[in-house]
């Protein structure tokens, strides 16, 4: 099964269905060439949008592993899009403390640095990695008014915004914001219920999902919340058509399932991972068992 392209939302990008995430890029100790041979691997099988974030990685930071494996091949770039965010301050410094930067200065610095260490022109979206709490929303506007004008980005989103956090910042724009990326899985679910998801659906717009497998917890946690999940996923992939569902796909398609259409993001850097996933597309869950995994993630019954 291959990947088809959908458009994130009115006037805005398309993005492959299920989007490549690159946070991890750094623990998979490749070379720039085995880095090149992965990211052509999930192009070929229609996996053409990436995530980044200025913060991912530290020395050197994914964006420029990223930058040095599409140095070996620039004719890449044409066939992927790439998302990257801005936005987290991280400071080495024991007198200072990490903290959010949405300000015009910092949000144009963080553009330049990524362009740079990806060794490209223009960012196909640019996302607010997280609210920030003294965020100025008309100085920001007049921000990515002049990134897009300059031609560094093209597109504009953000992540891990409230619903009313997301209209404040959209109602001063000319465009429509194109996601919100969120974290969305069975074990945090506050998003199905904090009507961040409900704005983009009546918006049109396409949330992307992150950790749909809850960073892998699932696999390696042995909690009682994560015993009685893992039993009811287990379950549920017995039951649904093809006797090979395994849960890591059941998880994709429960997120997936949400009427907001969410995008989801891979964490994996393995292929087999990548086509395991790209193969939940193809699953329906019935609304029992969605609910089923529901109830044995929260432990308790619908009311
Ligand atoms: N906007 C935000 O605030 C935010 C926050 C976090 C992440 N993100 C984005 O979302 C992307 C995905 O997040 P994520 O990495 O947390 O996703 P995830 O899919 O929930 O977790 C990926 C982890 O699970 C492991 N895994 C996957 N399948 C497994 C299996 N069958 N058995 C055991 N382990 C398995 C992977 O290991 P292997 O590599 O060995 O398969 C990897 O370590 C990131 O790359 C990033 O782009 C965004």
């Amino acid at each position: 099964m291959t990947v088809k392209k959908i458009s994130m939302a009115p006037q805005g990008p398309e993005f492959s269905e299920v989007v490549q995430g690159y946070w991890r890029m750094g623990d998979w100790n490749r070379s720039a060439q085995e880095h090149l041979s992965f990211l052509k691997q999930h192009v070929e099988i229609g996996v053409t949008t990436v995530d980044h974030a200025h913060v991912y990685g530290d020395n050197p930071s994914c964006e420029e592993l990223f930058g040095q494996a599409l140095a070996l091949d620039p004719s890449i770039r044409n066939q992927i899009e790439i998302v990257s965010k801005c936005g987290i301050e991280l400071v080495s410094d024991e007198r200072h403390v990490n903290h959010y930067d949405s300000t015009p200065s910092a949000i144009t610095k963080s553009v330049e640095t990524s362009l740079k260490r990806l060794g490209i022109e223009s960012l196909d979206v640019l996302l607010i990695h997280r609210p920030d709490w003294l965020m100025d929303v008309d100085s920001i506007a007049e921000c990515f008014g002049s990134l897009k004008q300059s031609g560094k980005v093209q597109h504009f989103g953000v992540s891990n915004f409230t619903a009313s956090q997301y209209a404040l910042l959209q109602s001063r724009l000319d465009a429509p914001l194109v996601t919100n990326q969120v974290e969305i899985n069975p074990l945090n679910m506050g998003v199905t219920t904090d009507g961040s998801l409900d704005i983009l659906h009546q918006n049109r717009v396409r949330p992307m999902a992150w950790s749909c497998l809850a960073g892998g917890r699932v696999f390696s946690e042995a909690t009682e919340q994560i015993v009685r999940l893992k039993a009811a996923l287990e379950q549920v992939a017995t039951e649904l058509v093809g006797n090979s569902v395994t849960i890591d796909q059941v998880l994709y398609a429960w997120s997936m399932a949400l009427p907001s259409k969410p995008v989801a993001i891979i964490g994996s850097g393995s292929i087999a991972r990548v086509q395991a996933a790209i193969d939940s597309l193809k699953l329906k869950l019935s609304q029992e068992q969605w609910y089923r995994i529901w109830v044995a993630a929260n432990g308790y019954g619908v009311p």
